[in-house]
């Protein structure tokens, strides 16, 4: 496409968006003066799509510029569309090939509905995300990976706060609405598809604190990647999500002391907590903005692959066809956790021990996906490497490659860098450089006391705006 033509395309973009925000104050967001430009701009972009990843159209003093270049052929007519991006806060709108007509759909809605000033990008960004947005950005892709990290914390923390008034109702003897799980379960699924490794590194990390909320959410991340993998369609991961935050619920009817308990339960004691599941399907079952699918999923989870658990199943009881996805997170993140009377495995001591109870607690084919999804040292894992550096793993890249991002606290001595530094193992890859960095094996985090959750997530995200 030559420049001239690129330019005709970003004007024409621009009318169209123009044109569906005007009328969208004015008409229903099914009617074609909506809709029309909308598919337009899908349209349009197809062919530029052909030969680029994406469209960065930078935002300054008004203006649109594109490649350097301002674009002066807009017309007066769209000052007012310029305008509201200016006034959001918008830097930049980055379109990403794969854009569907729907993400350009929900972007006009958001424009539309916005009425804050001067947003900061990160928190554009946020709100893009939590609207299922996939394929439109705001920030050059440098900054987004830091960006996404401190987006997916706040994703982490919401739901973690949702968890504890969920229990907390129950135990005020309410049933608690579940708009709240529905709406979080939502925000961690588009996370996940948008950065899977920025989700996935909280779960080991967050176990650091022995903080029982925690369990909850972590599997109902881990679930939602299983979920992710395994293709299911969106209402059925949403299903799976609810089910991972809510599995335990019926806990909650339980003494505390009984649950943190050390030492091995009595078969009173244990009788006790097999009540759990059963409980916490009657709850869900009472709740708002929760499907039976995911009732039935928490009320399956220690039912085991083998039909041998809790509650016991009748011979001809059938198990919802995605009952076997929670077990495997629930097992994993059990393992993984610090107990005050247990010491947390590594992820991979871990995933060795998912493989060993594959087929008779464990569906065997969901624990294959799920090490898969996890690699050799799943992010958020402390490791050494051959520099003898110390750092924590921030993604995952292609395993066979040695492709790894790590971020690196303590030097070859052992002394905390001052600065947080990510490395791609990957980087040299190939080249016959000798001093190219890899991983020699897993650390554990106790044994570095700086090394906290939270240093780990400042690491992990250094630049939150
Ligand atoms: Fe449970
Ligand atoms: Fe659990």
């Amino acid at each position: 496409m030559h420049r001239r033509d690129e330019e005709q395309l970003i004007t024409g973009l621009i009318k169209a968006l123009g044109t569906s925000l005007k009328n969208r104050g004015l008409y229903p967001s099914t009617h074609p003066l909506v809709r029309t430009p909308v598919e337009k701009v899908y349209r349009d972009l197809l062919p530029f799509f052909a030969d680029h990843s994406e469209l960065v159209l930078v935002i300054s003093d008004g203006t649109l510029i594109f490649e350097g270049v301002p674009i002066f052929s807009l017309t007066s007519s769209l000052e007012s569309f310029m305008d509201r991006l200016t006034r959001i806060g918008m830097p930049a709108v980055i379109l990403e090939k794969g854009i569907t007509p729907a993400d350009i759909d929900s972007f006009v809605r958001f424009l539309h509905e916005t009425k804050e000033q001067d947003l900061p990008a990160a928190r554009i960004q946020e709100i893009l995300i939590q609207r299922g947005i996939a394929h439109i950005r705001v920030k050059p892709i440098e900054d987004t990976e830091e960006n996404d990290q401190a987006i997916a914390n706040e994703i982490y923390e919401n739901a973690v706060s949702v968890v504890v008034s969920v229990l907390r109702d129950v135990r005020l003897g309410r049933i608690p609405s579940g708009a709240e799980s529905e709406r979080v379960v939502k925000d961690m699924s588009s996370m996940l598809t948008r950065n899977r490794d920025a989700m996935l590194a909280l779960t080991l990390i967050k176990n650091f604190d022995e903080y029982t909320y925690n369990h909850s959410v972590n599997v109902a991340v881990l679930s939602l990647a299983l979920a992710d993998a395994l293709s299911l369609s969106s209402g059925d991961k949403v299903d799976v999500g609810m089910a991972g935050l809510l599995h335990d619920v019926g806990k909650t009817q339980l003494a505390l002391d009984l649950i943190r308990k050390p030492s091995t339960l009595t078969v009173e004691e244990f009788e006790e907590i097999k009540k759990h599941p059963e409980e916490g399907f009657v709850l869900l079952g009472k709740m708002s903005h929760i499907r039976p699918a995911a009732a039935y999923m928490v009320r399956e989870h220690h039912m085991r692959f083998d039909r041998l658990g809790y509650p016991h199943p009748e011979p001809d009881y059938r198990l919802h066809p995605n009952s076997n996805l929670i077990p495997v997170a629930d097992c994993y993140d059990a393992l993984t956790t610090m107990r005050s009377y247990q010491r947390a495995r590594y992820p991979r001591q871990a995933l060795e021990i998912l493989e060993k109870i594959a087929g008779k607690s464990l569906d065997p084919e969901v624990v294959t996906v799920f090490a898969n999804i996890m690699g050799t040292y799943p992010v958020g894992t402390m490791v050494r490497l051959n520099t003898m550096e110390i750092g924590v793993v921030s993604g995952q890249g292609i395993a066979s490659q040695g492709g790894q991002k790590v971020v690196l606290l303590f030097d070859r001595d052992g002394n905390p860098l001052p600065r947080p530094e990510q490395v791609d193992l990957g980087e040299s890859a190939g080249s016959a450089n000798a001093s190219r960095r890899s991983i020699l094996g897993t650390v554990n985090p106790q044994f570095f006391p700086a090394a906290t959750a939270g240093t780990l997530l400042t690491a992990m995200a250094p630049a939150t705006a």
